[in-house]
Parts: C-alpha cells; structure tokens; sequence
C-alpha cells in the first residue's frame, strides 16, 4: 500500500471549514457506498427497513437519528460485522456479499470504523494499541521505523501525542475514545465510519476530532460516515446529513437543505435535539 500521508502534519486545530472546502453536493460522482434496500431484523423487531443510501467520494455525511432507530446496525451492514437480511451494499463498485473471503478482506481496510465504545487491549500501551492493526497488516511490508512513525502521527492528530506510554487503565473516558479514533486513522483507511465519535468529549476535544475529521478529507480524500447525537459537529463539518427514521433514510441534502426543511419528522429531531442543547 503506498503511503498517501506526504509530509505535512495534520493540525488538529486548525480552523472550521470554509463553504468553499465542503465537498460539491453536487457532484455526480459514482458514489464510494451504495446502499439499496437493506433490511435488518432482529427477532420480531425490523431495524432496517429498506435503506437507501450513497456516500460519495471524499464526503462527510452524517447520519441522524433516535436512539435506537439503527444507525450502529446500519454502520455494521456497511462494514459486514452485520449481514442484511435483504439489500445491496456496494463499496467502490463492487458488492460485498459477492467478494471472496481474501477480496473481502482486502476490501475491509480500505474501510476503518470509530466504534462507538473504544475496545482497547488493557495488557497493551496505548501505543501498542495503536500500532496492532498496522503491525497485523504489516507483515508483508511495513517497517518498524515506519510503524512508530505511524502511530505518533495518529495520536498527535488526537491530541494524544504524549501518552503513548500509558495504559488504557490510565486514561479518561475521553482519552479512550481518541485512541479509538487513532487506531482506525492510523491504517489510513479511505473510508471512515464513526460511531459517535465526540460522545463524552469536553468542547475543545470535540472540536479537535471535528477538525481533524475534516482534515482527513482535506488532506487524504478520505470519506467520512459519521453517526452523531452532536449537532453542532455534524452542521459544521458535514457535506450532507442523513436523517434515519422508521428504518429508512427519512431525508437527505445539504446540511443548509435538511436545515431548512419543513418535514416535521426532521423539525422534531433538529429541533428537540437543539432545544435539549440550547
Ligand atoms: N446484535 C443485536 N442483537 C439484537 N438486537 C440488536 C443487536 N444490535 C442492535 N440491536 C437492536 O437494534 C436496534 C438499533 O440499535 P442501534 O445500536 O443500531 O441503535 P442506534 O441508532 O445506534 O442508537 P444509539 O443512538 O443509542 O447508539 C435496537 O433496538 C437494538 O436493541
Ligand atoms: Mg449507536
């Protein structure tokens, strides 16, 4: 895999996105993820129902929703933890539930996903953390040298520059959670699923993963799916917002079209959630 890093440093807190530097919405692009009609039960109860979905390349969507209505089930359909009862998931072109075992494989690190609790080996450094992936990964090519090089990247775009040396038992709720983010940008996915990713931040924390999410695009044309309860991040930094209601994308657009929109549906997540903010 080449390196698409350069040599510039990513600077966590650099400033919000100009309009200019969001995505054009509309460009019609093939789209990196294309869902169709995914259904999902689990029991007697239908989460998905009949999702449809495309994520373009090099965008940041975010997807929104009750809790509950399915948005970490949708997120696992997309990286194939979760197999849909029904529906097509095609990543850059191809579709997932026809790939071979070694294509899916191959297929699944070009996506990363932020889990929503940040799983982290408690006998490892927080260093070591970050470094599993690319050292399983890298047994057929990545150096030492370049490994270490990697994970101080990562944990430095987290703010956690320092603290590689801790253990997991050391750190905050909120320092997980950047480790969690560091292990999935350290393998320099193209794709990056979040899972609430600013969940038990404080504001500047938060505001750093905001940036460095877009920076990532800016930078490495990565493309972002980010699940949020946080509206402040998601209207800054996203291209698009999708609205999850029902088991389906209920609504779609421009951050400044879902905004506007008169649906009560959106009214009542906007709204209800910017009441509780406010
Ligand atoms: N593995 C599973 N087995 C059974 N039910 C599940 C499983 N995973 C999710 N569910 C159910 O699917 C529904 C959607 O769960 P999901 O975790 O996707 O919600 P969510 O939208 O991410 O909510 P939140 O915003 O609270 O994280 C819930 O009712 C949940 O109980
Ligand atoms: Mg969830």
């Amino acid at each position: 895999m080449g390196d698409r890093e350069g040599s510039h440093s990513i600077d966590p807190m650099s400033e919000p996105l100009d309009e200019s530097e969001r995505s054009d919405p509309s460009a019609d692009a093939v789209p990196m993820l294309h869902l169709q009609g995914i259904w999902k039960s689990f029991g007697p109860k239908e989460v998905l129902r009949g999702v449809d979905l495309d994520v373009r390349r090099g965008e940041i969507l975010t997807l929104l929703g009750a809790s509950g209505c399915g948005k970490s089930v949708l997120l696992k359909v997309i990286t194939g933890l979760i197999t849909a009862d029904r529906g097509e998931v095609l990543f850059d072109h191809a579709h997932l539930e026809k790939l071979s075992d070694r294509e899916m494989a191959l297929m699944r690190r070009r996506i990363g996903m932020v889990f929503q609790s940040a799983a982290l080996f408690d006998s490892m450094t927080v260093a070591d953390n970050v470094a599993y992936g690319l050292r399983v990964q890298g047994r057929r090519g990545m150096k030492p040298e370049a490994v270490t090089e990697r994970v101080a990247w990562a944990l430095g775009a987290v703010g956690l520059g320092d603290s590689g040396a801790l253990m997991p038992a050391e750190l905050s709720g909120g320092m997980r959670k950047r480790v969690g983010v560091a292990r999935t940008i350290a393998l320099r996915p193209e794709v990056v699923l979040y899972d609430e990713p600013t969940t038990g931040l404080d504001p500047i924390n938060s505001s750093r993963i905001g940036d460095l999410i877009a920076e990532l695009r800016q930078k490495l044309d990565v493309t972002s799916v980010i699940v949020t309860h946080d509206l402040a991040l998601a209207y800054r930094i996203s291209d698009r917002l999708a609205l999850l209601h029902e088991g389906r994308v209920a609504a779609i657009g421009t951050v400044a079209e879902v905004m506007a929109s008169t649906d009560p549906v959106v009214r009542e997540l906007l709204d209800g959630r910017a009441a509780e903010l406010g």
